[in-house]
């Protein structure tokens, strides 16, 4: 089945334009697991600066970094302090449980944005029944959050509580360059507040596939030792990395024109009896919103939408999410708010 025209369901579904393209077919590579691939040590190079770390690894996705993170800071019966909505609970096929051996302990926030006092509440005293507390993990910008961004502050009294309790930092920033362009908080800032942290090419950013993810030499380098070991480790990678290459320089500051875009459909959608928008705000590119009051539920507002071309995902019973991206402009946005309107009316 081909895609349908106005694609609304993830920013995952990006296809490489022209420009990204050429820069592949012209990219020099060489053996990755033997760091001879000039253009994998070039964006691992330009990721690692750009997140104020010592160094970067390239892995094929996004999940692979957080679970390798998780894999390099816990040791068996470990935990990870996440929100009950972060991509690691919910989206990792158990990762947490299976790679790292760790267990989760979810907290309970709004927008996926918990609170320092939260953090210090869960984690575990120091003896033998306990399992120890070891990482906590924030999602920037928050996906179920409705992409929402983590202000700075609350970013510095979340991990300085990690700190003093001898726990490790980690950031998932599968849309961490959609909070840098929205917040003007610079990715440097974010980034050196983390023991660990990745950002993803193939969502806003408009690559094919890969992540990146940085820490210290240290940590790289015992990641390293694990994508290895989960046959993570390529070959002439150049051809994937030149693609993350391209869009550090050139996708970046465009985000805001997807933001721009989200927040005109929150408004159109807004309009249209028996659909609520879930979040007060659209910061970023996600939008949510509920169509119980249409007497239809998420998946037939879903299929319907289909006949007018236009995907977006149902997330729940009721709830569904529509996606701004590189390859929607305003026009089809109005259009795909219009469709919605003749699915529910
Ligand atoms: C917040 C978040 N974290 C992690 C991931 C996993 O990224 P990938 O699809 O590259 O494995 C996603 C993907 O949707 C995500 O939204």
């Amino acid at each position: 089945m081909a895609a349908p025209r106005i694609d609304l369901y993830s920013d995952t579904h990006t296809k490489p334009t022209p420009a990204m393209r050429q820069a592949m077919a012209e990219a020099e590579v060489g053996d990755e697991q033997q760091f001879e691939d000039p253009t994998v040590n070039k964006l691992c190079a330009m990721v690692a600066e750009l997140l104020g770390q010592e160094a970067a690894v390239f892995m094929p996705s996004g999940t692979m970094c957080n679970q390798i993170a998780f894999r390099v800071h816990c040791e068996p019966g470990d935990e990870i302090i996440l929100d009950y909505t972060a991509h690691p609970i919910n989206a990792e096929s158990g990762g947490p449980s299976a790679v790292a051996m760790a267990q989760t302990r979810a907290l309970h926030s709004d927008l996926g944005i918990f609170t320092a006092d939260q953090v210090r509440e869960a984690i575990r005293p120091t003896r033998r029944h306990s399992p120890r507390s070891r990482v906590v993990s924030i999602e920037n910008t928050t996906n179920a959050g409705g992409g929402a961004i983590w202000p700075i502050e609350d970013i510095i009294s979340v991990t300085t509580v990690a700190r003093e309790n001898g726990m490790a930092a980690h950031m998932d920033g599968a849309r961490l360059m959609n909070a840098v362009v929205e917040s003007g908080t610079s990715a440097t800032e974010y980034g050196r507040q983390f023991d660990s942290l990745w950002l993803d090419l193939s969502k806003g950013l408009g690559c094919p596939v890969g992540g990146v993810l940085a820490g210290s030499d240290d940590f790289i380098d015992r990641a390293w030792r694990f994508k290895q070991q989960m046959g993570g480790a390529m070959r002439q990678a150049g051809i994937i990395a030149a693609a993350g290459v391209y869009a550090l320089e050139h996708h970046v500051e465009r985000l805001a024109e997807d933001h721009e875009n989200a927040r005109t459909f929150c408004r159109d959608i807004a309009q249209i009896p028996g659909i609520k928008l879930i979040f007060d705000r659209c910061q970023t590119n996600l939008v949510f919103f509920d169509v119980s009051e249409t007497g239809m539920d998420a998946a037939e507002v879903a299929e319907k939408l289909l006949a007018y071309e236009v995907r977006i995902g149902a997330m729940g019973p009721h709830r569904m999410r529509a996606v701004t991206h590189l390859d929607v402009n305003r026009a089809q946005l109005t259009e795909a708010a219009e469709a919605l309107r003749s699915v529910v009316a």
